[in-house]
């Protein structure tokens, strides 16, 4: 079974809508709708926004479903020059830009205990990704995704992660289901297409353009299916 996590119900909405045999199992405050999508099995959940909404629903899909595989779809800010508003960023990995002990000498960034930085998706997912955004010719970058409990509309504060990290784009639940993914061993991908620049502006452009970015990712997440 393949979990695919949301935060927002438009980011799973019409995903959601195409699903068949479906049967709804509401545990730790959200539903589960299992069913068949494109021909797969697969869980999807409307997880909340933040960390420790998508690392509750990671855990559910890892311990509860059994998931093979864990695919995040949604929006994120664009922290590359190459992205803009409904472009695609393809995570190569994930990490935690508000998790900071640098004050006791570790690198910014870095996941105490098991002292990892970067949480890797899996490169099968990856490539997957990579077939269906350019069967259906969207530009798309590669990269690094940035993860925090921060909606980011400053120049200054997407400088600042985007130099950090070397990341393409910013958002608010990749990394913790990579951080969860990591620990059950369990592959994983965020997928993403950009809603605002995470600049002055987002504030305006997010709502904007919510609608047209998830109806992009909807499309390429049935392209993957049928590639998966
Ligand atoms: N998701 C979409 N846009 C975002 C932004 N600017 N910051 C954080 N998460 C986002």
């Amino acid at each position: 079974m393949i979990g695919i996590i949301g935060a927002l119900e438009e980011e799973i909405a019409l995903i959601k809508n195409d699903l068949t045999d479906k049967k709804d199992y509401f545990i730790s405050g959200s539903t589960y709708t299992v069913g068949k999508l494109f021909g797969k099995e697969v869980v999807i959940t409307k997880c909340g926004v933040g960390k420790v909404f998508s690392a509750i629903a990671s855990e559910v899909m890892a311990l509860k479903f059994n998931v093979e595989c864990i695919i995040n779809t949604g929006v994120a800010g664009a922290l590359s020059e190459n992205l803009t508003v409904n472009d695609v960023a393809i995570g190569v990995g994930t990490v935690q830009h508000d998790m900071d002990t640098s004050p006791l000498g570790d690198p910014k960034g870095l996941i105490s205990g098991i002292n990892v930085i970067t949480f890797e998706s899996d490169a099968n997912l990856t490539n997957k990704f990579e077939r269906a955004v350019k069967d259906l010719n969207i530009n798309y970058e590669k990269g690094i995704i940035a993860t925090g409990d921060q909606f980011i509309s400053d120049k200054t504060k997407k400088e600042e992660i985007k130099n950090s990290f070397n990341a393409i784009a910013c958002e608010m639940e990749g990394g913790a289901i990579g951080h969860v993914a990591f620990v059950n061993k369990i592959p994983y991908i965020v997928i993403r297409s950009i809603s605002d620049n995470a600049n002055g502006d987002a504030k305006v452009d997010f709502p904007k353009f919510l609608e047209l970015a998830t109806t992009t990712l909807y499309h390429i997440t049935k392209r993957f299916l049928e590639l998966y």
